[in-house]
């Protein structure tokens, strides 16, 4: 785009006015009326400029103004949208994510007897009139819920159709580990990442655990920030998951290891032993774990020659440092390391912080994956 045309100065203005006017229609009360507002009789070229040029949290209040300004934006909108879509049980929000970003669409909250009050504005969701207040710093819409289970599902449902897109990210508790599934079934493509945050130990967990790690077939990325229980194992073979994160890996074995086929693996804490490490490194230089780009593993403590026992042959010392990002973001410091070199000739570099970790990064860098 060039310097902005008078065209295009117009279309800020008529924006910021229609902005205030959404803002104002939150006063009265239900049902909401359609504002006697100009925008809908613009052309349609202009108007797919402005209601492309808008930002998801501002078209969510916009929708719920009449059925004519929900049914223009779900028919006119083009523009893809800066982000994945996620859904967070973290604040209970429905929101866009990308590397640097996060724009929040909608929340649903447990805000009930609040939501008696005479001044409360309802929106039509569903077919359910809903109490909501706008955010006082941010500006998205809150929505109140008694049961927040069916806020959750109601404002993923009103958003994913409003936008015609799927959700592409579940952030994940214990009591909202359901949502990964309903999700699932829902849409056509499949998640392409879950997050599971929980801080507790019970025997239940495992089944969660074993679900993440084995059953839910179709995800890419998962990061599990969760305490496994103290006995808790995973017999058999891994599923092939692209980034593996685990904040709690003390569980994982060598076996398990050997049996995961990922880009991005990451242990936060583990107690995979240097010789274990060796081993890893073995199966890599011969052809294991063959997509592999990054490995990290907290485990305490590094002896460098036992990971390198029977490779030093074929490890050369480099003493520069090189940053190292991985296709799912992952990023390390590599102060110096050795190069190993796969008998196609493909190099990885183990580098190593003695009181801490261990890290395989194999070059080249391939770019982000994150889109
Ligand atoms: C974040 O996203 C919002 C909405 O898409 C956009 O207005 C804002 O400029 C973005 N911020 C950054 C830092 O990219
Ligand atoms: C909350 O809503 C969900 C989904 O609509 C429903 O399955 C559940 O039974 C509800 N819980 C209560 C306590 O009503
Ligand atoms: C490596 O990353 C650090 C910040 O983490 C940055 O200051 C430095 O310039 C980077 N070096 C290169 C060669 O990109």
């Amino acid at each position: 785009m060039t310097s902005p045309s008078p065209l295009f100065r117009l279309l800020f203005w008529i924006i910021s006015v229609f902005i205030q006017t959404i803002k104002s229609l939150f006063i009265s009360n239900i049902p909401l009326h359609p504002p006697p507002f100009p925008l809908f009789r613009l052309p349609y070229v202009p108007l797919r400029k402005i209601i492309d040029f808008m930002d998801p949290d501002a078209l969510v209040s916009l929708s719920f103004c009449s059925q004519k300004s929900h049914s223009v934006i779900k028919t006119q909108r083009r523009a893809p949208f800066a982000g994945r879509l996620c859904v967070s049980w973290a604040n209970r929000d429905v929101l866009f994510h990308s590397v640097n970003n996060l724009t929040r669409v909608l929340r649903a909250c447990y805000d009930w007897h609040h939501s008696y009050s005479n001044k409360i504005n309802h929106v039509k969701m569903n077919g359910l009139y809903v109490p909501v207040r706008v955010h006082p710093s941010d500006g998205y819409l809150v929505s109140c819920w008694e049961n927040e289970t069916k806020g959750m599902k109601t404002i993923t449902q009103y958003v994913t159709d409003l936008f015609n897109i799927d959700v592409s990210e579940v952030w994940a508790s214990k009591q909202s580990f359901h949502m990964i599934e309903w999700v699932n079934r829902r849409q056509k493509t499949p998640l392409k990442k879950v997050i599971y945050m929980a801080c507790s130990i019970w025997p239940s967990e495992n089944k969660k655990m074993i679900y993440l790690l084995r059953d839910c077939t179709i995800l890419t990325e998962i990061c599990i920030c969760s305490d496994a229980p103290l006995d808790f194992r995973f017999s058999g073979n891994f599923r092939r998951i692209d980034s593996l994160y685990i904040s709690y890996g003390q569980w994982v074995t060598i076996d398990n290891l050997l049996t995961m086929d990922g880009i991005d693996i990451i242990l936060k804490s583990s107690s995979l032993s240097n010789s274990d490490m060796n081993v890893f490194l073995k199966h890599w230089l011969s052809g294991g774990c063959p997509r592999l780009k990054l490995f990290g593993a907290k485990t305490g403590s590094v002896d460098i020659l036992q990971v390198l026992d029977g490779l030093l042959h074929n490890a050369v010392f480099v003493e520069n440092r090189r940053n190292y990002t991985s296709p799912f973001g992952h990023q390390w410091i590599l102060w110096d390391g050795y190069d190993i070199q796969r008998a196609d000739g493909v190099t990885a570099t183990v580098h190593y912080q003695p009181l801490g970790a261990l890290v395989i990064a194999v070059w080249p860098e391939a770019s982000d994956n994150y889109t």
